[in-house]
């Protein structure tokens, strides 16, 4: 493991010594250990099946650990890598509004709340939109959207860009990034595309369900960069 900075005491998002594995002898998480700052951007990158999203859905609370611990910041967001597995209501504005149900806001605060939400992922004038009408870039922007609405402490993105073309990805990242800097959320964005990097406060690197290395991330950028020159 390499590290950059000592770990910050005041971690809203803490793994300690995770391991998670369906069957007894095949750990696809093991002994993880990560924190991310409060009021930190981090990006989780890694191939694909070294174990991002078990990891992201652990943190969720959405698996339980085979061993180790869990500590993060309630109310948690969570943008699932598929969103097809996230939106259930018939239109944008429904759907965004539907995880505000459970939490007894006024009428006026959930329409506020929807707008500004769909303005942040430059979605505002699709409210009325039914999500079946919606490309694969714009559903992954409501479903951001709907973790947002909910005025989250945290926030977990399953690869957030996956379905976006490269100016929508980097506009997309920018966006969610100045969204929680401004609103002082703890976030943490899986992701396969180095470019991204360049907006986030520091990143951990998964090797085989291991954090391999964690830190500055322009230098964890070199060195992906250097492995794909190699495999080249
Ligand atoms: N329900 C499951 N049952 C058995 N194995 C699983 C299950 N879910 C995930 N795995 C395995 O765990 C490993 C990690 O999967 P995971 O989805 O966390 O990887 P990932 O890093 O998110 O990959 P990707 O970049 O493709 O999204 C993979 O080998 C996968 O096949
Ligand atoms: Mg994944």
């Amino acid at each position: 493991m390499t590290l950059d900075a000592p770990i910050s005491q005041a971690a809203a998002i803490r793994a300690i010594d995770l391991s998670f594995g369906w069957l007894e002898d095949k750990a696809i998480l093991q002994s993880c250990a990560l924190e991310v700052p409060k009021g930190e951007f981090w990006m989780l990158l890694g191939a694909n099946g070294s174990g991002k999203s078990t990891l992201l859905r652990l943190l969720a609370g959405l698996l339980q650990p085979t061993g180790g611990e869990v500590q993060i910041s309630p109310p948690v967001g969570f943008v699932f890598q598929n969103p097809d597995h996230q939106l259930v209501m018939p239109t944008v504005g429904a759907d965004v509004a539907f995880g505000l149900v459970r939490e007894k806001l006024s009428t006026a605060e959930i329409r506020q709340r929807v707008e500004e939400s769909l303005t942040a992922v430059s979605l505002a004038a699709f409210q009325r939109r039914p999500i079946y009408a919606l490309s694969g870039g714009q559903k992954q922007r409501v479903a951001i959207a709907g973790a947002i609405a909910r005025h989250c402490d945290v926030l977990l993105l399953d690869e957030p860009t996956a379905l976006l073309d490269p100016d929508s990805q980097l506009e997309l990242v920018a966006q969610v990034q100045t969204l929680v800097k401004k609103r002082g959320i703890t976030a943490l964005w899986v992701t396969h595309r180095l470019e991204e990097l360049e907006y986030c406060d520091g990143a951990f690197l998964l090797e085989s369900g291991r954090v391999v290395d964690r830190g500055d991330p322009d230098r964890l950028k070199r060195r992906l960069m250097q492995t794909e020159e190699v495999e080249d």
